[in-house]
């Protein structure tokens, strides 16, 4: 791989991602002036992600629009792969996902994939997964989300009723097909090359379309369930993309910082919040006081700044006011840093206590196998 070059699939993210180059590459579609005007309009509202293009690219949202508008409503669907604990980068699909939910009062399923997990990952066992799995749980249901209209589905308690769909989606999927998408050789291991299938299984759950917030990179299992979809007689499911969270490290992070060390979980206490930031948060600032004073900072590379724009400061006039500090170099590399810890550690003490809140919820939320 060439130095400004970059690699996005669902189990492998690579290199500095050039999002334009990656709407080409995959077949989406950006997000237009015109078509934030139009959620907008219909939401009442804008949203911070939307504004800022943290969610910039869609396939089928207009049809999804049009639809509604018509009187007919459509279902929300998300997911995560329960590796570990959960991190901040994961909340910010789920966060929009509340927000679509509310403004446009819709039904909302959450999976969680501990079978993905357990192939992907040589070192996970399913016993692990599956405990991450009603870990992760908590902090999707922290986020405000009522049992009334959401259903959390974890793939091994809810095979029963996710297996009859996957078999016919499966069924139209052949091998060449998975295996140009997601790279697979010879000793990928089978599981993985029939997950794509249950990952697709929620998209048909219900006789609605479905509207799917999700990190970008898993696009490619969607484009596959999009093909399938006229072939067993479904609507295909129309996506929204947000771009990847930065590890702290930057983009092109360094690998030997421990994997932990790469990022905030949601678990994280104060003093490893400020830790983690002061030590890994990747500067955009210069060498030295007096060079950051002249010369001033670069906010587009700061991870700090990063953060602040992608979910902890909603805020504009106030992110401006931050850019604008930091670029001048009236803002110092600490100072930046300070704010960051701050909105961190407010946020996670207010979702501590509710994922803690969470763990008598969790069963509401199940579903239920018929
Ligand atoms: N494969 C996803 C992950 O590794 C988890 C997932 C399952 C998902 N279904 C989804 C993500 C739907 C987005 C949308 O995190």
């Amino acid at each position: 791989m060439s130095k400004d070059d970059f690699i996005v699939t669902p189990w492998h993210v690579e290199g500095k991602i050039d999002y334009d180059k990656l709407i080409k590459r995959f077949g989406t579609e950006k997000i237009s002036n015109e078509l934030l005007q139009r959620i907008e309009k219909i939401a009442g509202e804008s949203h911070f992600m939307l504004r800022r293009g943290i969610f910039f690219s869609h396939r089928d949202m207009k049809r999804i629009l049009d639809d509604y508008e018509k009187g007919n409503d459509f279902f929300l669907y998300t997911g995560r792969g329960p590796s570990g604990h959960t991190h901040i980068g994961h909340l910010v699909p789920w966060v929009f996902a509340k927000w679509l939910q509310d403004k446009f009062k819709t039904k909302m399923y959450f999976q969680l994939t501990d079978d993905e997990k357990f192939f992907s990952k040589p070192n996970l066992t399913l016993d692990e997964t599956k405990k991450y799995a009603y870990e992760n749980a908590l902090d999707f249901i922290a986020l405000g989300f009522k049992p009334e209209n959401t259903k959390i589905i974890i793939d091994t308690e809810n095979i029963q009723t996710l297996y009859p769909i996957a078999a016919r989606v499966a069924k139209k999927i052949n091998f060449s097909n998975t295996k140009a998408v997601f790279g697979f050789s010879n000793d990928t291991n089978i599981g993985m090359i029939f997950y794509t299938s249950l990952q697709s299984a929620p998209c048909f759950i219900e006789n609605k379309p479905v509207l799917i917030p999700l990190g970008v990179d898993q696009d490619p299992h969607f484009r596959i369930t999009r093909d399938v979809a006229p072939k067993i007689g479904k609507p295909k499911p129309a996506l929204i993309h947000n771009i990847m969270i930065p590890a702290l490290q930057g983009p092109g992070g360094k690998m030997s910082a421990s994997e932990e060390n790469t990022t905030i979980y949601t678990t994280d206490d104060a003093d490893t919040v400020k830790k983690k930031i002061n030590k890994y948060a990747f500067s955009g600032g210069q060498p030295d006081v007096e060079e950051h004073r002249k010369k001033g900072g670069n906010p587009d590379i700061d991870v700090s700044y990063q953060y602040l724009r992608i979910f902890f400061e909603p805020d504009d006039n106030k992110l401006k006011q931050i850019y604008d500090d930091y670029k001048s170099g009236k803002m110092l590399t600490g100072e930046l840093k300070l704010i960051l810890i701050e909105k961190i550690n407010e946020f996670l003490k207010n979702h501590q206590e509710k994922r803690e809140k969470a763990r008598d919820q969790v069963k509401k939320f199940l579903f239920e196998n018929s």
